[in-house]
């Protein structure tokens, strides 16, 4: 088994690529631009291994993307690549635009191109947008996308769909909550306030700190993909949920018992635009059909994650400097009042 990956410097992809390499005997070529977001040293570990291929390029490239499909031939694409956050989506629409659909778009056509084996398109569950307690959403819901990164990722999965119906190209669409777990880049939730924590800096919490999310630990998602790419039907949608839904203040605050940090750090700041106020998914569907489980329960997953931040804090200095610090103070600078000193 060959599987092209896109996106896998990333957060999810690399632990994705770690999995794979760790646990089945298939090649891996991943494809990734290195945004901001895309780290090498999230892949150190399977950088050296004859299975393993990286390639640095732009999915919405399609000559690359083509040429990559016809040295490789793939059997599968596991398609990861996104511009994946919320308020940077909405300080830039743009590049999340481009990517998540453009780029989107190209690979699609590749897979389309070469008859590809099975695409896996990796999706969220924001987008079916807010839902009221305690409605929890399955696959046939409606669509209902509230920022631009929501939408465009609404966009590409309609797009992969079209893709199956018209092309008959055997497109799998997941939809993920919220993730968490190491190598998490810190403009996230979770990995946000546990640097700044460790730093004693003030913990940003948009508006109420009431939205709820329901968190997912890295290493459970990855197996809910590897479940739908082995055992997942054609031209179906499945949802991969953590079934633990926190508000995130309670999150916030098992941050600071956790670092042993005081509750005088959070800082109530302006809330994010067009705030999704409650995520809720089932995974009915992907455990009647696989043995997939989310096994990993909240406090554990968090408490591990901590510790892999406190254990890699090189890696969160290196991640936060540069471009981060222009981000931060763009994100939280001038609004919200609260400053990195990288
Ligand atoms: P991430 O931001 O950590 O990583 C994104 C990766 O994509 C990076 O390595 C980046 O370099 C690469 N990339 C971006 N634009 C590219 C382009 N034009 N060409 C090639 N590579 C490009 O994202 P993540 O959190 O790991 O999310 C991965 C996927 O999972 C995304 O599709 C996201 O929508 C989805 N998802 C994320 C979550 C979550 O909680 N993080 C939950 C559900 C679904
Ligand atoms: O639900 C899946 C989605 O989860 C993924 O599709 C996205 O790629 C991923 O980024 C994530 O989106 P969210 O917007 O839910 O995650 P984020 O970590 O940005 O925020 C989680 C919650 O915490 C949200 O209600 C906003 C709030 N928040 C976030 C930050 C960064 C704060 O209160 N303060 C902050 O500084």
């Amino acid at each position: 088994m060959k599987v092209l990956i896109t996106g896998g410097a990333g957060f999810i992809g690399s632990a994705f690529v770690r999995l794979v390499m760790a646990e089945t005997g298939w090649r891996i070529v991943n494809l990734d631009k290195l945004t901001y977001a895309g780290n090498p040293e999230n892949l150190a570990s399977v950088a050296g291994d004859s299975r393993y291929r990286f390639v640095h390029g732009d999915i919405c490239d399609a000559s690359l993307v083509e040429s990559l499909m016809v040295e490789e031939n793939p059997d599968a694409i596991v398609h990861f690549a996104a511009e994946s956050h919320v308020d940077r989506s909405i300080l830039s629409p743009e590049p999340v635009i481009r990517t998540n659909l453009r780029g989107a778009f190209t690979m699609l056509e590749a897979a389309r191109r070469h008859k590809l084996g099975r695409f896996i398109h990796v999706s969220t569950d924001e987008v079916y947008g807010s839902l009221e307690s305690p409605v929890e959403a399955t696959e046939d819901f409606p669509l209902n996308p509230s920022s631009p990164y929501s939408a465009s990722k609404a966009g590409s999965d309609l797009l992969a769909r079209s893709y199956f119906v018209t092309f008959g190209l055997p497109v799998v669409i997941t939809r993920a909550s919220n993730n968490y777990g190491p190598y998490q880049f810190p403009e996230k939730l979770i990995p946000l306030m546990i640097a700044n924590a460790f730093e004693g800096r003030e913990l940003p919490i948009y508006g109420d700190g009431m939205q709820v999310r329901d968190w997912l630990y890295v290493d459970d998602h990855c197996r809910g993909i590897l479940a739908v790419l082995e055992q997942g039907r054609d031209g179906e949608i499945y949802n991969i949920g953590g079934n633990r839904s926190l508000p995130n203040l309670e999150v916030v605050r098992q941050v600071l018992t956790l670092t042993g940090k005081p509750e005088s750090l959070i800082r109530y700041v302006a809330d994010r635009l067009g705030h999704d106020r409650r995520y809720a998914l089932s995974s009915e569907k992907l455990m009647r059909e696989t043995p997939w489980r989310p096994v990993t329960d909240f406090e554990t997953g968090l408490a591990r994650t901590i510790e892999w931040y406190r254990a890699n804090a090189s890696w969160v200095a290196r991640v936060r400097s540069g471009e981060y610090c222009t981000y931060y103070d763009a994100q939280y600078g001038a609004h919200r009042s609260l400053q990195l000193s990288v």
